[in-house]
């Protein structure tokens, strides 16, 4: 082959292979919003909380020690949290827990980042639902295989 008509090849090879490569990859990959980028967003529609009034609710089974527990009861009427009232402290605070025959917050939530005891719930732990989480009946959006440690650690403690 003479030497222009190995240039000539190459350019069109080089031409030709982004094409094709292109095609190839449109073909195999799939975005997973299922939809173009472009698009306007498929946001699921908005599920109600499940759960009934507190008191008649079972607690929900933490998956690993160090779990926020999730929120077995309704929240609504009661997740606005406000500088001046916290209605989850009204009843799960020390002054009222027994009353309310809540769970009282643990001690972990009176203390500070450098871990001193302070006498009222610093605002840290203040906005309890980040954290704690009510519940709603949907389906995991992604598949996962997620298995909690509880049992486990339970079975190797020693
Ligand atoms: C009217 C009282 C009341 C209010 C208000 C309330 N709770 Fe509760 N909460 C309870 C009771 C009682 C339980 C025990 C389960 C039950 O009986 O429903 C409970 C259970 C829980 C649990 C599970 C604890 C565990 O050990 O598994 C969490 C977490 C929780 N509540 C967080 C919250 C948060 C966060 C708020 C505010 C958005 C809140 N609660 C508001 C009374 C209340
Ligand atoms: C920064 C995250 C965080 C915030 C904010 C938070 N919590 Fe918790 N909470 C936890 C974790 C983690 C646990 C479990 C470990 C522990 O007890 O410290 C827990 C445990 C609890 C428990 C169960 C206590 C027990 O003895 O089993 C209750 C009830 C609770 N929280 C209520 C609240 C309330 C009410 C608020 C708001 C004033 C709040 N939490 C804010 C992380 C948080």
């Amino acid at each position: 082959m003479n030497k222009s008509a190995t240039i000539i090849l190459a350019a069109l090879a080089l031409m030709i292979s982004p094409l094709a490569g292109a095609r190839d990859a449109t073909s195999r990959v799939q975005t997973l919003r299922a939809a173009d980028a472009a698009a306007a967003d498929q946001a699921p529609a908005a599920r109600p909380y499940a759960g009934k009034a507190p008191g008649s609710q079972k607690p929900i089974a933490r998956t690993f020690s160090t779990q926020p527990p999730l929120i077995p009861h309704a929240i609504e009427g009661f997740d606005e949290i406000t500088l001046q009232s916290n209605p989850c402290l009204a009843c799960h605070g020390p002054d009222n827990y027994k009353e309310t025959k809540a769970s009282r917050i643990s001690d972990s939530h009176f203390k500070d980042r450098d871990g001193k005891m302070l006498p009222e719930v610093p605002a840290a732990r203040y906005q309890c639902t980040t954290c704690h989480v009510p519940q709603a009946d949907a389906k995991p959006l992604v598949e996962n295989t997620f298995r909690g440690d509880v049992g486990t650690a339970a079975k190797t403690k020693k």
